[in-house]
């Protein structure tokens, strides 16, 4: 369950510091090209997070519900993941019919129920995978305590911690324009902090993901700017180098 995610989160943080401050050149050698920043520089950091690891807002406008108290219209987006108070009785009714997808098996494509309109929130900052309930419930914080930890040795959240949340419902072919704009936001994130490569922290399935993505950064011409993947376990406890 996400509810512990943030302990094994934590067992990153030891690894972040020795992959970051110094000492690491020989370490992270990236497919037999060496590390090319500043070794006295720290690596930024993004935050990639896992399954039912972002933030989803929704916006409502729908021609029916499943239940009489379920609300039928609103006028701007609220949080719908993560939000404890949808997730009482009856209210989950609501919830789940917000919330669920619908397959179509001839266009193999997946949409929201009817007159539900949903977007992920926080794209390139810290916030919305540190927090997964926007109103910071203890039980929704997911990169929280990591995020804490590398501000108190001097990174900069929005700057040098950044985070890469996706619509975690869909599959990967559904979305492609997410692994444009993380490459985007990868060569930002080196730019912003004086070309020095950047660090990914992932955690469990979507490992598979970013690693795919950043596989052209060897194009001819390119700063190589990536410097380590730390992925804390996967489903079945699986490690990835
Ligand atoms: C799609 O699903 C419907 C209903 O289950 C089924 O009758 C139909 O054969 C399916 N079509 C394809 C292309 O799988
Ligand atoms: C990061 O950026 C987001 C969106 O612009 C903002 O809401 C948040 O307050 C920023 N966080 C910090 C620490 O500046």
């Amino acid at each position: 369950m996400f509810f512990r995610w943030n302990l094994c989160i934590w067992l990153l943080f030891g690894c972040i510091l020795l992959a970051s401050i110094g000492g690491g050149e020989s370490f992270f050698r990236f497919r037999g090209r060496r590390y090319r920043g500043d070794p006295e520089k720290r690596s930024p950091v993004i935050f990639v997070p896992g399954d039912g690891g972002s933030q989803v807002d929704a916006k409502l406008d729908k021609p029916d519900v499943v239940h009489y108290i379920c609300q039928k219209h609103t006028k701007d987006f609220f949080n719908i993941w993560l939000n404890l108070e949808l997730l009482v009785p009856l209210v989950i009714d609501c919830w789940i019919d917000n919330v669920k997808l619908y397959y179509d098996n001839v266009t193999r494509t997946t949409s929201n129920s009817p007159g539900v309109t949903t977007r992920i929130p926080g794209w390139g900052t810290a916030e919305t995978v540190e927090w997964l309930d926007p109103s910071h419930a203890s039980a929704g914080s997911y990169f929280k305590d990591i995020g804490n930890a590398l501000a108190s040795v001097d990174y900069v959240r929005n700057v040098s911690i950044r985070g890469a949340p996706y619509d975690f419902r869909k599959a990967p072919n559904e979305n492609t324009q997410w692994f444009v704009d993380f490459k985007v936001l990868i060569e930002e994130t080196y730019a912003l902090n004086e070309n020095q490569p950047v660090t990914l922290v992932a955690h469990s399935m979507v490992v598979q993901c970013p690693w795919s993505s950043c596989s052209n950064r060897r194009a001819p011409g390119r700063t190589n700017t990536l410097r380590a993947l730390l992925h804390s376990p996967a489903p079945g406890g699986s490690a990835k180098p």
